[in-house]
This record gives structure tokens, sequence and C-alpha cells, in this order.
């Protein structure tokens, strides 16, 4: 799968014309910021709205832990804000007036929408969407097992996230191809204007409805359990309601989806670690962060508020810049062996789910979803390959994955 638009130039120099949507750098972005963080540790581009792209651990921890400097509000998108014309398809949508809370605000409504989100994905909730997740995956290979064949990304890693979300906030399940259309329009093809318009206009139509029908009707799920809770004393308002149901479809889906695939692709593609997870139980805590580090799938963004010089680097207000966890996981200072997949690594601070008070509200569940996932597929298909790794397929940009994985066994 390519991004590359034919009226694109192709990339000359990585350090200042990088293009995080060229074919080259969904296929290989390792090579790219091993690269980068020899001689631009900090590379710029003037594509897409420019941006800056660190490719250094301290420096994306550092920036994601400065929210002073490095705020969450002026926008987290990989592509340019969209133009503030109302004829302009990519206008934001006046239902999200409060943005995506938590995750696109800084403090101080960062701080209560998180602590609004964080109990309905504490351990011990997790734990009761675990027997959900594990008949789920069952429910998947039960479908292809007898065929010796199936696609490990659309037939079963796309499949398991979209489900476990709608479970979660209580839509119904035979919304999931729909909803995984929408969700990769808004990140997969944020590039696409049209595409990112029609995503996130799905969503909001179709969580008005769903808030319509839990105000008149509550139920026992998150979207009702949300429209009952209060803030200083008064119902939430209707808009950040709405965008936290849209952030935990958009954040929920392409992202775990995605480390799952990673993870299969991986998978079969090394017969050595496949028969270690299936021979060592000890081994499922270690191998799964390493499996998130080492394909860790998103890239955030910031917009900057003011001028920042940072590490040399002239940035100024309305700058964006790619906070890049993927490469950070994949720097030699932090890492040893950095591009190696080590199942039992023992020093692993990796920065999949990110840094600072934007670290991941989800990462139980995403955990969960992974270790499940590979659980199930392993207990029932314990070897399996490739059936031509020409025939596999990556996206790319905000969100990196595998998209088609044929596998026989
Ligand atoms: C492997 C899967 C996942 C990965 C790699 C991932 C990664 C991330 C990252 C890097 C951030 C930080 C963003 C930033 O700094 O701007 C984040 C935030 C967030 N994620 Fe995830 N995520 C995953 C799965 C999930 C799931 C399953 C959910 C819930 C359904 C979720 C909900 C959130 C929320 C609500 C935030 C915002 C937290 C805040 O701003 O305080 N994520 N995620």
């Amino acid at each position: 799968m390519t991004y590359t638009d034919s009226s694109t130039p192709p990339v000359t120099d990585w350090a200042t014309d990088y293009d995080i949507f060229d074919a080259a750098y969904i296929a290989d972005p390792f090579s790219i910021w091993d690269d980068l963080r020899e001689r631009c540790p900090i590379a710029h581009t003037d594509r897409w709205g420019g941006s800056w792209l660190p490719t250094r651990y301290v420096d994306v921890t550092e920036m994601a832990r400065n929210i002073d400097d490095f705020p969450s509000g002026n926008g987290i998108s990989v592509m340019p804000p969209p133009a503030q014309d109302a004829n302009n398809v990519a206008g934001q949508p006046p239902l999200l007036a409060s943005g995506l809370p938590p995750i696109s605000s800084d403090p101080p409504l960062h701080t209560w929408t998180r602590r609004l989100v964080l109990p309905t994905m504490s351990p011990a909730r997790v734990a009761e969407y675990e027997v959900f997740t594990r008949s789920l995956c069952r429910r998947l290979v039960d479908e292809f097992l007898v065929r010796g064949e199936a696609d490990a990304a659309e037939d079963y890693a796309q499949q398991i996230p979209v489900r476990v979300i709608a479970h979660i906030l209580g839509v119904p399940e035979d919304m999931s191809s729909t909803f995984t259309g929408w969700v990769r329009d808004v990140l997969e093809f944020a590039h696409v204007p049209e595409r990112r318009f029609r995503g996130i206009t799905g969503i909001l139509e179709y969580l008005t409805e769903a808030l319509d029908a839990r105000t008149a009707n509550p139920t026992d799920d998150f979207i009702s359990e949300l429209l009952q809770s209060e803030h200083d004393g008064q119902p939430v308002d209707r808009s950040v309601v709405m965008g936290m149901c849209a952030l935990l479809l958009i954040a929920g889906i392409d992202t775990t989806w995605s480390s799952i695939g990673s993870s299969m692709w991986h998978l079969a593609t090394h017969p050595d670690d496949r028969a270690r997870l299936v021979a060592e139980a000890d081994l499922w805590p270690t191998a799964i962060e390493e499996l998130l580090r080492a394909y860790a799938p998103v890239t955030m963004a910031r917009r900057l508020g003011h001028d920042v010089e940072f590490q040399g680097c002239p940035m100024k207000a309305g700058d964006r810049i790619l906070m890049n966890f993927p490469a950070a996981n994949r720097d030699p200072e932090q890492f040893e062996h950095p591009d190696q997949v080590i199942l039992d690594r023992e020093h692993n601070r990796h920065v999949a789910f990110g840094a600072g008070i934007h670290r991941c509200a989800g990462s139980n569940l995403a955990r969960m979803e992974l270790r499940v996932a590979l659980e199930e597929w392993l207990a029932r298909i314990p070897e399996f390959e490739l059936v031509d790794p020409a025939l596999v397929t990556w996206a790319g940009g905000q969100v990196r994955g595998p998209r088609n994985i044929p596998v026989r066994f």
C-alpha cells in the first residue's frame, strides 16, 4: 500500500524534507530514523504544512513531559489544522467544539476528563472485558481454521479491537466494519480531506443518535455513564461527552489492531519466537512489552503556542512536532540491540503508550487485547507462515501497522 501522492516529489533528504506518508517511510521507517539520529536527530520538513520530527528517546520523552512548551490543546493530528473556511471539507465539525478530550486538551480540561475515562480502563474492568475478548478471538479462529489459511490482519487483528470497544461503549457489534472504515478515514487517510471529513462525520452522526437514545433511556454502558457524570456539580457538557466517546473509538481501534497485526507478522516470520511463546508460559509479560516496543504504532503531534528553542532548533509558534514514540523505542542509547526483538528483554522502558500526562489511558485494555489475541491464535494455530511476503501490505502515517498478512497453516 502506498500513500505517495503522484503529485508529491520523491524525498531526496530525510533530514530536511521528510514525508511520513511516503511509501519508503511506511515500508521501513527504522533505517531512516537510524540515519537521522546520527546526523540530524530532529528533522524538519515543509511538507504537509511543515513539522519537526525528533528521533531520540531523550528528546521525545522530554517534549512529552513539557506540556507548557509542547501542549496538546492546539492540535494533535500529524496533518495541518483544517482551514477555518466553512466550505472546506476538512473544517472542524461544531459538534466537536471541545475537541477529543483528554488527548487533545491541556489542564484543566485534560485533568478531569482523563479522570472520567480511567475507571473504565482499570485492571478490574479490563479483566471483565477479557472474557468477551477471549470468546471473540475463538469465534474468529473458528471461522477460518479449517481453511488452512487466513489473512491474519484482515480476518483476525482488524476484527478484535473494534468489537471490544463497541462492547464497552454499548454500540452494536454489527456496526463494526462501519466504525473501522470511519476510523481508518480519520487516521490512515488523514491526508485525504474528503476521507477525513467522511470519517469524523460518520462517527459524530452515529454518536449524536446514540447520545439521544441514552439520554431518553439510560443503560449501563460507558456512554450512559458519561452522560450521568458531573463536573463541578454540573452535568458534563454534551460536546465533551461526544468528544470523549469519539476519542475512545478513534484511539482504541487502529492502534490496537496495528499492534496485534505487527505481532502476528513478527510471529509468522520468526519461527523461533513463535516456538518460544508456545513453549514458555512465563515469557508472555516481557514478550508483550517487547512487541509493543519494537512495533510501536502511534505517532501523535503537538502544535506550539509560542516560539521554543529546543536542542538548537528554532521552533516557531504554530509549528507542529511529530511525537515519534516509535523512533524513541528504537534508540540504541536507550535499548541494547534495539532492532532485535528479544522476547525476554529485561530493561524495557518503552514509550509505545507515550509519556507524561497524556500517557495512554487504554494501555491496560490494549495489553490485554494483544495478549489474548496472540494466546488464542497460538493455542489453535501454533505453526503458520506467510503465503508470500510480497502480499503483505502496511499502512502508515499517524498509526503504522500491517493491513494484509496472508498466512497458511
Ligand atoms: C496498542 C494500542 C495502543 C497504543 C500503542 C496507544 C498509544 C497511545 C499514545 C502514544 C498515547 C499518547 C498520546 C499523546 O501523547 O498525545 C495514547 C493516549 C490515549 N489512548 Fe492509547 N494507545 C493504544 C490503545 C488504546 C486503547 C485500546 C484505548 C481505549 C479505548 C486508548 C485510549 C487512549 C486515550 C483515552 C488516550 C489519551 C490520554 C490522555 O490524553 O490523557 N488507547 N495512546
